[in-house]
């Protein structure tokens, strides 16, 4: 198959393409450095792109099986300043766009495009089993997740699959919030944030990575597509589940008000409203969580 990956230079971007590379596909990635994506993988193909305009990607998609756009502003790299806003909608939306109307200027169209959205999607109603047909929350980031996946979903019109990964958080030892959490545990300083009830729809990395390629290739899965895994759990499980497999304490929460204080107003939808997600379409099309339990996880993941 030849994939497309558009943000592939990411977290999750470079995890994908080594899997892909190793089952001999044809991977082009477009990046706004492809010189350092060429550094990493000499053997995919890195191509310019400025994560906004249609008619430069119009050739470079002719003939392509598959499109992966995992492309955003991180979300949680800085304060959501005004400015810091745009930049988060503006470089998922304008991307996911951009795509979607190459793809219709193109001969031979590819099958299907995944695109990466997130569980911030989903309303937060603390109890409630939240599975794809969950409804639609309130907030910046729910509006930023419902745009971005309404510009993909343009491209069905188009006769293309849209997969849309609502994924969760990714768990890994070198970046994402796993990474961020570390320094404090390993330093005795480790506890849960805010009042640890909150779910914390975590998935492994190599899981989120598996679950791509499974949409990639399962032609019958489509739409919103939740990637958490299956065993929900709470923040504070979380927290004691690290404590324990770093032999470090888990005793020291930090409070609501100074993580509101420290990160102003994304403190809410990222740390004290997480969802209680059941990748229900992962689960009915057959797809094996390689890490369901937390414990074994991370145990994997620190190793
Ligand atoms: N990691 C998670 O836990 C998580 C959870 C839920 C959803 N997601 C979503 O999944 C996707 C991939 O996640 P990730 O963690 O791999 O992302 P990432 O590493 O933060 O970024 C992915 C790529 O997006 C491009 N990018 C970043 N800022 C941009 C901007 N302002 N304008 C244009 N392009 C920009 C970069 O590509 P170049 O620099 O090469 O151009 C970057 O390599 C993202 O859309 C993210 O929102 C991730």
């Amino acid at each position: 198959m030849r994939v497309i990956i558009a943000g592939g230079s990411g977290f999750i971007g470079r995890k994908l393409i080594v899997e892909l590379l190793q089952t001999r596909h044809e991977v082009i990635v477009l990046s706004r450095r492809p010189e350092n994506v060429h550094k990493i993988f000499p053997a995919a193909r890195a191509e310019f792109w400025d994560a906004k305009t249609s008619s430069v990607l119009v050739n470079i998609l002719d003939g392509v099986d598959a499109v992966i756009n995992l492309i955003g502003e991180s979300i949680a790299a800085k304060r959501w300043s005004f400015m810091q806003k745009q930049k988060i909608l503006s470089s998922r939306i304008d991307s996911t766009r951009a795509i979607v109307n190459a793809i219709e200027q193109t001969h031979h169209r590819p099958s299907v495009l995944l695109n990466a959205s997130a569980v911030g999607y989903y309303a937060h109603v603390p109890e409630d089993e939240v599975t794809e047909e969950y409804p639609k929350g309130s907030g910046f980031l729910s509006d930023v997740c419902e745009q971005w996946e309404m510009e993909a979903q343009k491209a069905q019109e188009l006769g293309v699959r849209v997969v849309l990964l609502r994924t969760g958080i990714v768990l890994d030892k070198n970046e994402g919030a796993l990474h961020k959490l570390l320094l404090p545990f390993r330093m005795f300083f480790g506890g849960y944030l805010g009042n640890g009830r909150q779910w914390f729809p975590w998935i492994h990395v190599q899981d989120e990575v598996n679950a791509i390629l499974y949409a990639l290739d399962h032609e019958l899965i489509n739409g919103p597509v939740n990637l958490a895994a299956p065993q929900p759990i709470r923040m504070i499980e979380f927290c004691n589940a690290l404590g324990s497999v770093l032999h470090r304490p888990s005793w020291l929460p930090v409070p609501e008000f100074a993580l509101r204080l420290m990160l102003g107003e994304m403190a809410e939808p990222l740390l004290f409203q997480g969802q209680k997600i059941i990748p229900q379409k992962l689960l009915e099309a057959g797809f094996k969580f390689r890490y369901p339990d937390l414990e074994n996880a991370l145990q994997d993941i620190l190793r």
